[in-house]
């Protein structure tokens, strides 16, 4: 009888399942401390922070994590595609841009969308989304309009929106995503530590970032930097390696993103390499099933953030981003920001479902629903730029 395997094999499985969303099975762990150096010093200020431990944190997430981010490359160029003066109903300049970066002999180009509101003082502050989701999402003649990329609602708030697509850099799949950003660094790929394709979405912000510092009408010092699931996970990398982002904001990232990994909850990192074997650098491999060995948790990739105003999501339906181990990341962070005398207003258990904290250097929100970015989300992100922007 084949039937009993079978039902034992369907048992099995649903336990698995279950246990991944059971916290009572969280097991107990310590964090790595992201206030004491590898040589044992204890940091006390800023100074430290920001010479010794800062680099040495940031060195680790790349040997073991994200891969490195190289920084070299021989020029860059700048083409304007399309200019719309009043797009939008004439409430935005429509402004299409390519960005082209040349290394020995390689090129790669990102497809830069951006909308500038035309009735408020220029320049003006930018949110820039990674999208990993369909390009329609950010139609520049706005005939589609979607929740993920509400460029009408964040034009109304006096921001300009802008957005790049992953696949310009790296392809989000495993046989092809060398066909991009890759070319320009045939080293990476040999490299344990080498980037792969959140480096290189990351580096791609990085790029749009050099565009934004060479636009008049955009304020580059005030850049909200956003991304969703892959894309969240890619915007906290990008804003920890590149200081020039204001403020990031991180959608339902969870396992390798804003969640912590020592807690075993959701998504695990053995699942993560397995099914996306090309997000992350080789030596990431080694800490399958074995999180606990990790040098690093997920709440100093937040901390390497700080000064700067970190917010992050979750979705009550979306156990597998681990609402509570994000909100346990940002707790963890709070010391790093302490050290410039910036206190977070996070409360000491995770907030009510809904209940924004959007006032706080570190915010928080779990939305009702399911794995996604909605116009809750944005509603909260324009609020927490308003909050953060004004402030400087
Ligand atoms: C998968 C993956 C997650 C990722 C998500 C997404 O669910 O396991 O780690 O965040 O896809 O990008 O939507």
């Amino acid at each position: 009888m084949k039937i009993i395997p079978f039902i034992l094999a369907l048992l099995c499985c649903i336990t698995a399942q279950a246990q991944q969303y059971d916290e009572s099975k969280v097991p107990a762990y310590t964090l790595p401390d992201p206030l004491l150096t590898l040589s044992g010093q204890r940091v006390k200020n800023v100074r430290t922070w920001e010479k010794v431990r800062r680099p040495e944190v940031l060195r680790l997430f790349e040997d073991n994590i994200y891969g490195q981010m190289p920084h070299d490359f021989d020029s860059i160029r700048f083409t304007t595609l399309r200019e719309e003066p009043r797009a939008m109903e004439g409430k935005a300049l429509l402004k299409e841009t390519r960005i082209s970066v040349y290394r020995a002999g390689q090129s790669v180009s990102i497809h830069l969308t951006l909308f500038i509101p035309n009735n408020v003082p220029r320049p003006v502050p930018v949110f820039l989304l990674i999208n990993n989701r369909g390009k329609n999402i950010t139609d520049p003649d706005r005939k589609e309009k979607s929740p993920f990329w509400p460029a009408e609602v964040v034009i109304d708030s006096g921001y300009a929106i802008a957005a790049f697509h992953v696949s310009d850099l790296a392809p989000d799949n495993k046989d092809t995503f060398v066909n991009g950003v890759l070319q320009l660094y045939p080293g990476q790929l040999q490299a344990a530590n080498g980037m792969k394709a959140i480096g290189a979405w990351a580096w791609g912000a990085a790029r749009v970032m050099d565009y934004f510092e060479k636009e008049p009408l955009v304020n580059a010092s005030k850049v909200a930097l956003t991304g969703h699931s892959r894309g969240g996970k890619t915007s906290l990398w990008a804003a920890a390696q590149d200081q020039r982002f204001a403020i990031c904001i991180t959608n339902c990232s969870g396992n390798s993103g804003a969640a912590l990994a020592r807690r075993q909850f959701g998504e695990r990192v053995s699942r993560i390499n397995t099914t996306f074997p090309h997000w992350f650098n080789d030596n990431y491999k080694k800490y399958n099933d074995r999180e606990n060995d990790l040098p690093v948790d997920q709440h100093m990739l937040i901390a390497l953030i700080a000064p700067r105003p970190v917010y992050a999501t979750n979705a009550t339906k979306d156990l597998w981003a681990d609402p509570t181990g994000t909100f346990l990341a940002l707790k963890n962070a709070e010391k790093v920001y302490a050290l410039y005398g910036l206190k977070s207003n996070l409360p000491s258990t995770p907030p009510a479902t809904n209940a924004a904290v959007a006032t706080s250097i570190l915010g928080y929100h779990n939305r009702e629903g399911e794995h996604d970015m909605t116009l809750f989300d944005w509603t909260h992100f324009i609020q927490f730029a308003n909050i953060h922007f004004r402030k400087r």
